[in-house]
């Protein structure tokens, strides 16, 4: 199943974007399901109908869904939750403190949660996924780091018998000892993530489409995403620029506003080494199918969108001369916004307020880093 992901600032299109990037698999016969992840959704709103927590069909060939996150909070997790919040309640000042505090993010983990039931059905060829604004994204897509962590940490996965590590042992006088029903929660929610994990990290299967507007802001909000997303391992295929004047529109009271576009368009073109895509701004809100055919017409032609636009792997793995080298890419960096150090067999990398914790790999793990480059926008860690 290919998972398009379309993300972007807050009101650059990315609803609309994907309900025209599903019309368009579907138009091609791909068996599409378009998901919102955003607690605030429209997918209804775009397509003036209501969309619910279960699947309706919207076209020949295509489904949408609004996920619900009350509807799927499950009872066990919320005991989870309460848990660790009490857990973390005192000593939050550390690293791994400040990673497992994103797990409240309820949100995050019912959009990764959904991709992976949509692919269990098998019903499906495409799932385009309506993202909520750019930074919830990436608390998503950090959000298998944070568990990993959490659950290498303080659980023992292999020794069931003694699962709790000695973190929590200091705890058990305070009386916050889980019950039994929070590992079993714990522990099918790492492998669902993990799941997850593993889809939205494969290029062939995953890509991201950045939408942007000509807009400084928007542009300028896009090219850090656009390495966090590399960071965290997703694979962008393409940029979408929506909204553009058309050619009618640009003279008169709109002459400085297509002046300052051009500006932006040659800044879009040097930031983003990969397809770009472009929609003009409709008359009218785009709002019916009609409208959403439109422009799916107008980004991708005849092009079928479930394609994979440009093929990437942003984070590689590969020897040279017989020494491993771990290779990043990030995008519109520079060296200052990189810094990076270790924890236990985790490489912890920071690109400006991003943060991705890697494991390394059982061959790299005990080795220590002998070396760290960054050129072209890749950073290279040699090891020893
Ligand atoms: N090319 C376009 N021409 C005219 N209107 C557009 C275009 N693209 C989107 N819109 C309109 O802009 C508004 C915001 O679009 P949309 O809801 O798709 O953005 P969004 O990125 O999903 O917003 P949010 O961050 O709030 O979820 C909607 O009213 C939509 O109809
Ligand atoms: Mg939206």
């Amino acid at each position: 199943m290919r998972v398009l992901l379309l993300t972007g600032k807050g009101g650059v299109g990315k609803t609309s974007m994907a309900l025209a990037t599903a019309l368009g698999a579907a138009a091609h016969g791909h068996r599409t399901i378009v998901l919102s992840t955003d607690p605030a959704h429209s997918l209804g709103d775009a397509l003036g109908h209501p969309v619910g927590a279960a699947p309706v069909e919207i076209a020949p060939n295509l489904m949408a869904q609004e996920i619900g996150v009350l509807a799927e909070l499950d009872r066990a997790w919320s005991d989870v939750q309460e848990w660790l919040r009490a857990l973390l309640r005192d000593d939050a000042d550390d690293l791994m403190a400040e990673e497992l505090l994103v797990f409240p993010g309820m949100e995050e983990l019912v959009s990764l949660r959904a991709v992976r039931e949509v692919e269990a059905t098998e019903a499906y060829d495409v799932c385009v996924v309506d993202c909520a604004p750019t930074g919830a994204t990436l608390r998503m897509l950090r959000f298998p780091d944070a568990l990993r962590i959490f659950m290498e940490n303080f659980f023992d996965l292999e020794r069931r018998g003694a699962r709790l590590l000695r973190p929590l042992l200091n705890r058990v006088s305070s009386g916050l000892i889980p019950k039994e029903e929070f590992f079993e929660a714990f522990e099918r929610l790492y492998r669902e993530v993990e799941d997850v994990r593993q889809i939205l990290m494969d290029g062939d299967r995953t890509s991201a489409r950045l939408v942007v507007n000509p807009a400084r802001v928007v542009v300028e909000e896009a090219r850090r995403s656009f390495a966090y997303l590399s960071l965290y391992g997703v694979a962008t295929d393409a940029v979408v620029v929506n909204r553009e004047l058309p050619d009618g529109a640009r003279g008169g009271f709109f002459e400085r506003w297509a002046e300052r576009e051009r500006r932006e368009q040659a800044d879009i073109e040097a930031s983003f080494p990969i397809p770009i895509l472009h929609a003009p701004l409709h008359r009218q809100e785009v709002r019916g199918l009609e409208a959403l055919r439109e422009l799916a017409r107008q980004v991708y032609g005849d092009t079928d969108p479930a394609g994979v636009f440009t093929r990437s792997r942003p984070v590689r793995l590969h020897k040279e001369g017989g020494v491993p080298v771990l290779e990043i890419d990030l995008p519109n960096t520079s060296k200052e916004d990189i810094d990076l150090s270790t924890l236990g067999d985790e490489l912890v990398i920071r690109v400006r307020d991003a943060r991705r914790l890697v494991a390394l790999p059982a061959s790299l793990a005990g080795r220590t880093v002998a070396g760290t480059r960054f050129e072209n926008g890749v950073l290279r860690i040699r090891f020893q």
